[in-house]
Parts: C-alpha cells; sequence; structure tokens
C-alpha cells in the first residue's frame, strides 16, 4: 500500500504535536542553525556529522558556527531535544531526514556531489517505511530525481513517493545576516509527488513562517541556481564596469551610488576583489555543467564566471600601479591584506578571493602578512597561515590592502596611518581628509 494522504496527515500531526523526530545530517553553516531552529520548537533533533570534534563540541553545547551561539545551542543540548552523531542509525528513529553536506568544484570546477553520494550511502541501510527525505545541498536540476531517488530506492529497497517521501528544498542561510535567519527567510519547497509536497511542507511550516511549494524538486533545484547566478552575474557586471571606469578614470563607487538613487528599475550592486563563500562562485557553474550536457552553453555564467575570477589579479595591479606611484617596486615591498574572510563581519574564508591576492602578490615577490580578527588563521592549498596579532605595526608596511570591510575596523585610523592604501571594498569611503594615498579598484 503506497504512503496515502493519511499517513500526510498522520506526519503533519506529529509535527504539530512535536513527536516527530528530525535527522540532519551534515552540521556545518546551513545544518547546525536548521537542527538548532527544528530542536528550538520541540522537535527532538538528532544531528549526525563526520566530524568528531564538530560533534563532541555540539554534544557540549559549544557552536563553532556564527550564526548560532553556544548560548542557543547549549540548553537544546543538555534538556536532549538536540543530540549530535557520528554514526548513522539514529536515523532510523527520524521521521524526516534533512541532507545539508558540502557540494564544492572539482579540480576541473565539475559539480563534486561525492558528499551527498557518501551521505546517501550511509543513511539508505537505516532508512524505514514512512520517512521524508529532503536534500538541502545545492545542486543542478535533476540531482533529486536522477540520482537521490535512484540511490535511495536503492540501497533501502524502498520505492519513493510510495513508501517514502523525498524532497528538494534549497537552502538561504546568509550568514551574518542580523535580519534574516532559518525562521524569516521564506523556504522553496519541491516534492516528488503532490503527497512529498504536502508532507516537506508540514515539516518546514512547523518552524518556517513562509513555506512556498513548486511543483517538482527539478523546479525547487533551479530555483536556488536562478538566485545565486542572479548574484554572480550582477556582481561580474559591476566587476567589469569597475574595470571600465577605471580606463575611464572615474569612481566606480561614485558611479554606482548615484545610479542607486533611482528608485526602480536598478538595483545597486559593488565590485570588489572577487567572489567567496560556499555559494556564489560556485553554484552557477553546477547549472552551466547541467546545460553543457544537453548542449547548451550558460553565456552569461560564463563570462561573470570570467570577469570575477579575474579581479584578484586586477587587484595585484592596482597594488604595483599604487607602488609605482612612489616609484616603489610590488617585489619585496611589505604588504598587509586586511581581512581574508569572504565578506563582511563572519570567520568563514571559502573560496575568499583575499586568498588568491595574497598568492598572487606572493609570486611577484612580496612579502605578505595578513590581519583578520575574525579568522586568526587560514588554511589554504595545504599551506597554514597566521594572521598578525594586531594592527600596533602598520605603519611598517609599504602597502595595506583593504580585502574585506569589517566593522571592527577602524578605517580612519587604518588611512591615517598607513603609508599606502588599496581599498577594493570602498570600506574608507567616509574618511574625509588626505586620501591622496588611497586607490580604489
Ligand atoms: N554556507 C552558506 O552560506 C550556504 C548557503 C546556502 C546553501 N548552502 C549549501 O548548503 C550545503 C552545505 O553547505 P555548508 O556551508 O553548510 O557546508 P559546511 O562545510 O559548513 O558543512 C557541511 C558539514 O557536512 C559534514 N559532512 C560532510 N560529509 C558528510 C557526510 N557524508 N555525512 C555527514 N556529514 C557530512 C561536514 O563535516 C560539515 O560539518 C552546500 O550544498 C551549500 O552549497 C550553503
Amino acid at each position: 500500500m503506497s504512503l496515502t494522504a493519511s499517513h500526510a496527515t498522520t506526519f503533519r500531526d506529529r509535527i504539530e504535536k512535536r513527536t516527530a523526530k528530525v535527522a540532519v545530517v551534515g552540521l556545518g553553516y546551513v545544518g547546525l542553525p536548521l537542527a538548532q531552529r527544528c530542536a528550538a520548537i520541540g522537535l527532538r533533533t538528532l544531528g549526525i556529522d563526520v566530524q568528531k570534534t564538530r560533534v563532541d563540541r555540539i554534544n557540549a553545547g559549544i557552536s563553532d558556527i556564527g550564526d548560532v551561539t553556544s548560548a542557543d545551542l547549549a540548553p537544546l543540548v543538555a534538556a536532549g531535544t538536540l543530540s549530535a552523531h557520528t554514526t548513522f542509525d539514529v536515523i532510523q528513529q527520524a521521521d524526516a531526514i534533512v541532507i545539508c553536506v558540502p557540494t564544492p568544484l572539482s579540480k576541473s570546477r565539475d559539480p563534486d556531489n561525492s558528499y551527498i553520494v557518501k551521505a546517501l550511502d550511509a543513511i539508505t541501510p537505516h532508512m524505514r517505511r514512512g520517512q521524508l527525505c529532503v536534500l538541502e545541498s545545492t545542486t543542478y536540476p535533476g540531482f533529486t530525481r536522477e540520482v537521490m531517488v535512484v540511490m535511495l530506492e536503492q540501497g533501502s529497497g524502498l520505492r519513493a513517493g510510495v513508501d517514502f517521501h523525498v524532497a528538494f528544498s534549497p537552502e538561504r542561510i546568509d550568514p551574518g545576516n542580523a535580519k534574516y535567519g532559518v525562521r524569516n527567510t521564506p523556504k522553496i519547497v519541491g516534492g516528488l509527488t503532490p503527497a512529498c509536497g504536502e508532507a516537506v511542507h508540514a515539516l518546514y511550516s512547523a518552524f518556517i513562517d513562509t513555506v512556498r511549494v513548486v511543483s517538482s524538486p527539478d523546479t525547487a533545484e533551479m530555483v536556488k541556481l536562478l538566485e545565486n547566478t542572479f548574484r554572480a552575474v550582477n556582481i561580474g557586471l559591476v566587476n567589469e564596469v569597475a574595470l571600465m571606469c577605471h580606463k575611464l578614470e572615474l569612481n566606480t563607487f561614485e558611479v554606482i551610488d548615484a545610479a542607486a538613487t533611482k528608485p526602480f528599475g536598478f538595483m545597486p550592486f559593488y565590485p570588489g576583489p572577487g567572489l567567496g563563500g560556499h555559494c556564489i562562485p560556485i553554484d552557477p557553474l553546477y547549472l552551466s555543467w547541467k546545460l553543457r550536457s544537453l548542449n547548451y552553453q550558460a553565456r552569461f555564467i560564463e563570462l561573470a564566471d570570467a570577469i570575477n575570477t579575474g579581479m584578484p589579479a586586477h587587484v595585484v595591479q592596482r597594488c604595483q600601479d599604487a607602488l609605482n606611484d612612489q616609484s616603489r617596486a610590488l617585489k619585496g615591498a611589505k604588504v598587509l591584506v586586511l581581512g581574508v574572510a569572504y565578506k563582511k563581519d563572519i570567520e568563514d574564508y571559502r573560496e575568499s578571493p583575499a586568498l588568491t591576492v595574497i598568492e598572487l602578490l606572493q609570486r611577484k615577490g612580496a612579502d605578505v602578512a595578513y590581519f583578520d580578527p575574525h579568522v586568526p588563521r587560514v588554511r589554504h592549498d595545504g599551506h597554514d597561515l597566521t594572521g598578525i596579532a594586531n594592527l600596533d605595526g602598520l605603519e611598517g608596511y609599504d602597502l595595506v590592502v583593504i580585502t574585506t570591510d569589517h566593522r571592527v575596523f577602524d578605517f580612519p585610523a587604518i588611512v591615517r596611518r598607513s603609508r599606502l592604501v588599496v581599498d577594493t571594498r570602498n570600506a574608507a569611503k567616509h574618511v574625509t581628509g588626505d586620501r591622496a594615498h588611497v586607490f580604489l579598484l
């Protein structure tokens, strides 16, 4: 007998009565806030992660993810509402399983779905009839149906849409965003069947204000890729505008801010040293990869990617220009990179363009240090880098490059005390007075 409307009612009922259990697989930037939110509304939440230290720290009530404080986490752990595990046998107890593992790019910049595949291999032996399995990790349109459903069916011996529900629901978390979190960011869900759609709606509407059901997992997958492609392409556009303004000897930021006074038909995006994070630089390439297999070239995505990945080299060229202005060479210059997080006020440095800037500066023979109060240490390409402890020796650097506009930075003091500044974010825009030594993108 297939899962009927009465099963959907029972599932919703268990969620509403808070008797349902939720397993969250992958307790990182996406999974931990989700697990915390599920537990906070009283759903017994079973987190699973392959990193033992992460699991141990969560079970000790300690969060390493900026969007979840230890003060939020600890009472849920102490009450037994949230627990973390390194083994997958707890999947058996769960009514819903939500997968939030990484989806990076391979060395050849193609989708790397190996984390999802490994997670599915570990989940399926513990699956049982009546469960809902949701994928939140970003992937290409068709993955949930073509790969995940097949693996779930083969591994469990059960039938999707008949014995268990399947859905895709893209994560929209914006680390460091104080206004929008899990609860008030509308959620998109796409079920394999209408009943799968009902089940996934029942789950998320318990703890998220607005849940929109779309017609299929493929549509939900594409929604996420549209959102992130929109950002990548618009940032690519303004980065190219910055390159053009540089040639025209115009201040890009002044141009954009003036254009943004138009109350309709314009949305400001700002240029910078390049894209970073686990989403915007990566996700659009999942879409272009999929389209290549359909013999279609996703031209906007590829052009934006080429422009955005070229920005660190432009930054290094600006460093060379700035030093040249003072009859100095980049080779042998002492350069301080300010900020390695990929955006302001967070500790995440994955894909951060600042790391490429550091690498390129070093290749040109500069003596490079970095300072980032949010990121004291960095592991990049097999090397460990340790940031300097404070800005006490700022006057000793030939050049300071602002790559992240963290709010803790005192930009007036930084500009005043530095010999030369390349400000890739226009972070020091409010600093007045002597700015002859400040170079923009
Ligand atoms: N970080 C963001 O801002 C963001 C925003 C929206 C969507 N996403 C998407 O969400 C997904 C997860 O991203 P993230 O930033 O949370 O990654 P993350 O690296 O912060 O966390 C992933 C976690 O999964 C664990 N993990 C890896 N393989 C596992 C396995 N087989 N079983 C169990 N756990 C496993 C890792 O140890 C890690 O703790 C990605 O697809 C990403 O594209 C991320």
